[in-house]
């Protein structure tokens, strides 16, 4: 079997209190490569001066082996705040009035990507299969390339690719698509997300399509499917049952006091639909005053991106309108919004999922959605909860199963909010146990192997290895 290479900027490498950041791709990654083991490169989310950048710090943890990379505070400042996370993220999560498009950003971009492939090349070996993720890293595959590497390389975008109208907005569009080329396999998280970036090639009339899943652009040939990423299924509701022994568990029992627990997990991102969320909130406990005082909505929502501006606003926005909400209906002994900015660890959620009577999903846009398939995993078949899903969610795709919801409709959220909260026992175990079918069949693993698979299974383009 060949080694893995993996690549993505974030890595979960644990810091000293045992605790790795949340976000759906190092989770799920973490998952994948824990058996099947490999070299993991990626930033250490450590920034230094100009001339600072010292060699790649190893670490090793079990199978897998992470290589990490300083980056300056320039690089910092104009690849990941500026360029990923200030113009192709809300351009991927459609929201073209918060991207912030500059030149100098955008040239910081694809220094880093020229800089994460001269730190990559001397680890190369012949037949390492690479696999590189996430739209930080889409021209790293062409870098690579430039530099003479023939191994066969994968991509997966684990965010939205949106429709060609609003992605080619972005002034540097034609690059981008012309990067993603130099790879062998491209991945995304749906069938919709695949059909818009062909779409895209198509629009712009990059080469032509072989057949459903291959396209030829130049002399590159390529394949480009849809691989729903999962989760550790039987593993996560292992730890859910587990987590009903644990001290967490029995304070927070104790201090809900018989009311009904409803369940929000997010990175403090403006993709998540949290403002929306506590409006459809409010307006169910406006419109059904008799569950005030009988219901709890947790809100966990961990930091995220803080020195970008647009989070940084969020962050002063959300905590306002939670503080406003308990201001206006709570009562000296009832708060209807416990919001927490911590991250939690994952024994933790897995028993808050649990415990909820019903979990609110509500993203704009979301790639995949991984807590929608936490949550589901978590549930105790005799008595499950509920999830209310975006249809905007990746994760909708294939819970259909779930009370989907329309998060802009703020009424429509708090009356499905109403009507989960009492569906019968009989109707919540029929959509719960073809929701968990669907993720034992397609959990982290199924995901892994089948895009390895795909990788593994063709010659790259250009003969020979690098
Ligand atoms: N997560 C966590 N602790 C927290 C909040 C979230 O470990 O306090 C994890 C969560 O369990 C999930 C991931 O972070 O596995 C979030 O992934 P998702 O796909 O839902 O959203 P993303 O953050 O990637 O946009
Ligand atoms: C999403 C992105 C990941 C990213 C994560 C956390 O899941 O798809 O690439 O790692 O958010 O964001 P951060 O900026 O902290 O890495």
């Amino acid at each position: 079997m060949s080694r893995l290479i993996v690549v993505s900027n974030r890595v979960p490498v644990p810091d000293k209190r045992g605790t790795a950041p949340a976000g759906g791709l190092a989770v799920a990654l973490q998952s994948a490569l824990k058996t099947r083991g490999g070299l993991w490169l990626g930033w250490s989310g450590q920034s230094c001066a100009e001339d600072a950048v010292g060699p790649l710090r190893t670490v090793k943890d079990g199978n897998i082996e992470y290589a990490l990379t300083d980056l300056t505070e320039r690089d910092v400042e104009e690849y990941y705040q500026g360029f990923a996370n200030r113009v192709l993220w809300p351009i991927c999560h459609y929201r073209l009035d918060l991207a912030e498009y500059g030149r100098r950003e955008m040239t910081g971009y694809f220094r880093v990507n020229r800089f994460f492939a001269s730190r990559l090349l001397p680890l190369i070996q012949d037949d390492d299969l690479i696999w590189i993720h996430d739209y930080h890293l889409i021209p790293l595959a062409a870098e690579l390339r430039r530099l003479g590497v023939k191994n066969r390389i994968g991509f997966f975008l684990h965010i939205p690719w949106p429709s060609p109208d609003v992605f080619l907005t972005m002034p540097v569009h034609d690059e981008l698509l012309k990067g993603l080329t130099a790879y062998d396999v491209i991945g995304f998280q749906t069938d919709h997300d695949r059909n818009n970036f062909a779409d895209c090639l198509a629009r712009q009339d990059m080469g032509h399509r072989l057949d459903m899943t291959r396209f030829v652009v130049g002399e590159r040939a390529f394949t480009t499917k849809s691989y729903p990423i999962g989760i550790e299924t039987t593993e996560f509701a292992g730890l859910a049952k587990r987590a009903a022994e644990t001290t967490l568990h029995k304070r927070m029992l104790q201090s809900l006091d018989g009311k009904e627990l409803i369940i929000g997990v997010d990175r403090l991102d403006y993709s998540k639909g949290i403002t929306q969320r506590i409006d459809a909130f409010e307006t169910f406990l406006t419109r059904h005053e008799e569950s005030q005082r009988k219901v709890t909505l947790l809100q966990i929502t961990p930091k995220s991106r803080s020195e970008v501006p647009e989070y940084e606003a969020m962050q002063r926005a959300v905590a306002e309108q939670a503080g406003r909400v308990n201001g206006a209906l709570g009562t000296v002994d009832w708060v209807p919004i416990r919001y927490v900015n911590r991250s939690l660890r994952r024994p933790a959620l897995a028993g808050l999922y649990r415990m909820a009577r019903l979990a609110l999903v509500t993203p704009l846009r979301d790639g995949m959605n991984l807590v929608a398939k936490e949550y589901v995993a978590a549930q105790n078949e005799d008595d499950p909860g509920v999830l209310l899903l975006s249809r905007f969610a990746g994760a909708a795709r294939e819970l259909k199963d779930a009370v989907l919801v329309n998060p802009y409709d703020v009424e429509g959220t708090a009356e499905a909010i109403a009507r989960s909260l009492v569906m019968p026992l009989e109707e919540r175990r029929e959509r719960w146990k073809s929701m968990m079918t669907v993720l034992c069949t397609n959990d982290v693993f199924a995901w892994c192997d089948t895009f390895l698979e795909d990788l593994a299974g063709g010659k790259a383009e250009e003969s020979g290895s690098h």
